[in-house]
C-alpha cells in the first residue's frame, strides 16, 4: 500500500513510518519539523517539509495514496492553554485542510491519532468509547474538533475513517520539550541525572501507558480492517498505573531507591484515565504486548540518555 504520514517525523510518526516501510509499504511524509527530526527516518521514506496546511502541497503528496495517518498536531496540553488559537489553527484547520484535499485527491481511508485527553475527567472507568466526552484543555478540544471533522467530511466525499483515541504512549528516544516532557522520560531523566523525581500532587493520579510498538501496531491494523468506517477506537494498555506506582517500576528496574519530590503547587490534571481495549479487541484484533515492565526495561536498553550509574541512588 501508499501511505501519507502527516507528522510523520514526530516521536509515533516516525516510529509507524518506519515499521510501514521495513513491511514492503510506500511511504511519504509531510512535516513541518517544528517538534520533529527527520533523521530517524529509514532512507526509503519519502520525506517532504511543510505544513499540513498547505493544500496544493498535500495535492501532491496525495497522488496515488491509498490511506492517510494524520499524526501533524501540536501536542502539548499546558501549551494549549497559553496558545489556544494556534493550536486550534493547526489541530483543527489541519485537518479540515487535509480533509479537503483528500477529497480533491479521491483517497480512500484516513486514519487520524486522536487522544485519550479528549475524555477528561470521567467517573466510569476504564473509559469507553461511548462515554460522554468532557474535554478540559484546548489541546483536548482540537483533537475532539479533529474527530467530529474527519468523520463529518469523509461521510459527505465518501473517505473511510478510523480514529484512534490514544493513551500515554511512551518508548526509547521520546522528545523531553522542556514545557512539556512526557512524565516516563522526565522521570528516567531526573534519575539518569541522580536527582530527584518531581511528582506532581500526591502521586495517586493514575494514567493508562502503552509502548510504542503496540501503537504502531495498532496503526498499522487500522489500515487494513474492512468494514470499520467511522469507527472510534481507544489505544491504550488497560491497564492503570499511579505516578507513585511507575517510580516504583522503575525503582525495581534499577534495583535502587530514587528520591522522591512532591509538588503539591503543580495541577496534577484528572485523577484517574485507563482505558477500556475491548472494542480494539473486537473491531482490529490488537491487544497489547508489552507490560509497562517490559517497556521500561527497553526504553533503558535502547536510549542512551538514560544510562544510569548505581552510584546515583539512595541506598
Ligand atoms: N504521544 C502521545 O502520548 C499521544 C497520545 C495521544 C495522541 N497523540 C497524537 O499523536 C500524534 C503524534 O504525537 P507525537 O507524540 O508523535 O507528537 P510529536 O510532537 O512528536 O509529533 C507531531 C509531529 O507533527 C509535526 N507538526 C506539528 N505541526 C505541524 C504542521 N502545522 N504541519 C506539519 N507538521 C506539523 C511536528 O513537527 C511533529 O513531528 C498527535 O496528533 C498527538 O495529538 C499522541
Amino acid at each position: 500500500m501508499k501511505f501519507l504520514i502527516t507528522g510523520g517525523a514526530g516521536f509515533i510518526g516516525a516510529a509507524l513510518a518506519n515499521h510501514l516501510v521495513q513491511t514492503g509499504h510506500g511511504v511519504r511524509v509531510l512535516d513541518d519539523l517544528s517538534a520533529g527530526d527527520s533523521r530517524g527516518l529509514d532512507p526509503r521514506v519519502v520525506f517532504a517539509r511543510g505544513d499540513v496546511r498547505d493544500v496544493p502541497k498535500l495535492w501532491g503528496l496525495l497522488r496515488g495514496v491509498d490511506c492517510v495517518y494524520h499524526l501533524a498536531a501540536r501536542v502539548s496540553v499546558p501549551e494549549s492553554i497559553l496558545y489556544p488559537v494556534e493550536y486550534n489553527h493547526v489541530n483543527v484547520g489541519g485537518t479540515v485542510a487535509l480533509m479537503t484535499a483528500m477529497r480533491d485527491a479521491g483517497v480512500r481511508r484516513v486514519i487520524l491519532a486522536s487522544s485519550g485527553a479528549a475524555y477528561g475527567e470521567q467517573a466510569h472507568q476504564p473509559v469507553a468509547e461511548s462515554a460522554v466526552m468532557r474535554p478540559t484543555s484546548p489541546y483536548a478540544v482540537s483533537k475532539l474538533a479533529a474527530e467530529y471533522y474527519v468523520q463529518a467530511i469523509g461521510a459527505l466525499w465518501k473517505i473511510e475513517s478510523v480514529i484512534l483515541r490514544i493513551f500515554n504512549v511512551y518508548g526509547p528516544h521520546q522528545q523531553l520539550p522542556p514545557s512539556h516532557a512526557p512524565v516516563i522520560p522526565k522521570f528516567l531523566k531526573q534519575a539518569a541525572s541522580g536527582g530527584s523525581l518531581v511528582i506532581f500532587g500526591n502521586g495517586k493520579q493514575s494514567r493508562d501507558f502503552v509502548f510504542i510498538d503496540d501503537v504502531v501496531r495498532a496503526l498499522a491494523r487500522a489500515a487494513v480492517v474492512q468494514d470499520i468506517d467511522r469507527a472510534i477506537v481507544n489505544v491504550g494498555s488497560g491497564a492503570d498505573v499511579t505516578m507513585n506506582q511507575l517510580v516504583d517500576e522503575i525503582e525495581a528496574l534499577l534495583g535502587a531507591r530514587v528520591h522522591r519530590l512532591y509538588n503539591d503547587e503543580e495541577t496534577a490534571g484528572v485523577s484517574r484515565l485507563v482505558a477500556d481495549i475491548s472494542l480494539a479487541a473486537k473491531l482490529l484484533d490488537w491487544s497489547p504486548q508489552i507490560s509497562l515492565h517490559g517497556g521500561l526495561a527497553k526504553i533503558l536498553q535502547a536510549d542512551s540518555r538514560f544510562q544510569i550509574s548505581s552510584s546515583q541512588f539512595v541506598k
